[in-house]
């Protein structure tokens, strides 16, 4: 046996979080029947911010909005100031803080507040505090993002934690105890051990653990006081704190049809509590992973805040009109998209950013009643091919400013760099060798681009592949970046510009 590695040795793994965006805790909470106002101007504040990647990504585009980061670690918070003060951000700061311990006059009145992988890593005290600091310095109306381990699909993995933590040895450095740790495991493993030829869940939870690197199995299973929970007593919990249950991510999972199995329809039409369903609902997924989104309760449900949303909110594309799947595969269902409506919709919204009130106005539309767009965009949303956007007043500037900084960190490091978008109120994660190509498109002269290639390929080692070929003759190398450089310039670079990423040129 073993003594279990302090997580807090450790830098968690860096990482941008899509769930903590604004638009989209304002849609969970709309599809569930709470109006949020959409705006760019609101306080924000991330509880556990880790290094600090989501925080300083939203707050670059989001100028006018102001952010919080709070986190005990102090190599997170340092870390986290850096980014800040490298992009040029003026309207975030970061506190090395437990937040149990945060004064009110820390934080100022909050429009919303996220902890993302926090919840179930936390001893009790500490998670009744997260409750309790957002439902007092919530403002009425104001949201809470939270996502934890989930009974019962946590229920499989439970064992793999203990073997893991038993596994770890007794090396000084926490990474080496992990490496060791999950050498053990995969030996078990390939050699058939029943635990995991019995659970699935478990063999692909080493895989994704081997994937992501030791600091991630480090936090994730080594925390001392971590435990998996059930939504039913986490809704009960922020209850009592006056904290409502409005809507969960992905945005699918407030779409009832799109989310229970087949065979499980009309059990789920029954009227029922919407906690009690959704606590039914964990187990007919084997829930595992929960995104929710809380309301600090002011004004009751409203039935029209959904087609609100719909009507009223800008919609766009992140990706190229050549890159939307018409079919997409949720974990329980499919959705299907072809034709029309969808053929109209998407080819406004691939263009630039549009309500459903703009569209149904336009003479490619008119033609559909409301009802039908509203249930085609309710699809195209939960598919993930389009996705609610910022207001249209957030400043591009900013982001710009940020980005350029962002690009300027060593890249090519086997995780992609996530760039702010002002447009769409979010992070767009680049990866590697695209962020290579906007660095030197952004921030090279175009005379001095090749020379720049050369030295590149010269300063840092790199991996290239064409058509599975390994390239590794410098010369070769820079030939290939320069070819790749052209073909990001004509594919990628104007729908990154159209985003806010870059400052269109
Ligand atoms: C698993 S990491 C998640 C980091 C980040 N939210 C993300 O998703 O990348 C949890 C973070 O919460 C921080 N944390 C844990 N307990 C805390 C507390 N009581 N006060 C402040 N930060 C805390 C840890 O230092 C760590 O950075």
């Amino acid at each position: 046996m073993s003594t279990t590695p302090d997580p807090s040795e450790v830098p968690y793994v860096r990482q941008f979080c899509r769930e903590l965006s604004p638009t989209l805790l304002r849609a969970a909470a709309a599809l569930g029947g709470f109006r949020v106002e959409d705006r760019d101007e609101f306080d924000y504040c991330e509880l556990g911010a880790g290094p600090g990647d989501s925080t300083c990504t939203l707050a670059a585009a989001y100028p006018r909005a102001r952010f919080v980061g709070v986190d005990l670690n102090p190599a997170h918070v340092t870390f986290a100031r850096e980014m800040a003060e490298r992009g040029g951000l003026e309207n975030v700061r970061f506190l090395q803080r437990d937040f149990a311990e945060l004064g009110d006059e820390q934080l100022p009145p909050l429009d919303f507040v996220g902890a993302h992988g926090v919840l179930s890593w936390i001893a009790p005290d500490k998670q009744r505090a997260l409750i309790e600091l957002a439902a007092s310095r919530l403002k009425p109306g104001g949201l809470l993002y939270v996502s934890y381990n989930a009974l019962p699909g946590w229920a499989a993995i439970q064992p793999l934690r203990r073997l893991l933590q038993d596994a770890a040895g007794t090396a000084a450095n926490p990474l080496d105890r992990a490496r060791r740790a999950l050498e053990l495991a995969r030996v078990l493993r390939d050699g058939g051990a029943k635990y995991f030829v019995d659970s699935a869940a478990a063999g692909e939870m080493l895989d994704a653990m081997e994937r992501v690197g030791p600091a991630y199995t480090v936090h994730e299973y080594f925390q001392e006081h971590w435990r998996p929970m059930y939504f039913a007593d986490v809704a009960a919990q922020m209850a009592a704190a006056g904290l409502r249950f409005a809507g969960e991510l992905p945005l699918y999972r407030n779409v009832q049809r799109l989310t229970i199995p087949a065979g499980l329809e009309a059990f789920f039409e029954a009227p029922r509590d919407r906690i009690e369903a959704a606590h039914l609902r964990d187990f007919a997924i084997n829930m595992f992973l929960r995104q929710d989104v809380y309301v600090k309760s002011g004004l009751p449900p409203d039935p029209e805040a959904a087609a609100e949303l719909l009507d009223g909110t800008r919609f766009g594309a992140l990706v190229s009109a050549d890159k939307i799947h018409r079919d997409v595969r949720l974990p329980q269902r499919e959705i299907h998209m072809p034709g029309e409506p969808f053929d109209s919709l998407l080819a406004v919204l691939c263009a630039r950013p549009a309500t459903l009130r703009e569209l149904s106005a336009g003479a490619s539309l008119a033609p559909f009643a409301v009802g039908r767009l509203r249930e085609a965009l309710i699809d195209l949303l939960a598919g993930d091919q389009v996705t609610p956007m910022a207001p249209a007043s957030n400043d591009a500037h900013v982001a710009d400013r940020y980005n350029r900084a962002v690009l300027q960190q060593p890249l090519l490091e086997g995780r992609p760099v996530v760039l702010a978008s002002p447009v769409a109120g979010t992070g767009i994660a680049v990866p590697g060798l695209q962020a290579v190509c906007l660095r030197l498109l952004t921030l090279v002269d175009a005379p001095d681009r090749p020379a720049s290639i050369r030295a590149f390929v010269e300063r840092q080692p790199v991996r290239l592949h064409v058509r599975d070929r390994p390239i590794t003759d410098p010369q070769e190398q820079a030939r290939v970046i320069a070819e790749e450089v052209e073909r990001f310039r004509v594919q990628k670079l104007p729908r990154l510009a159209a985003l806010g990423v870059v400052a269109a040129s």
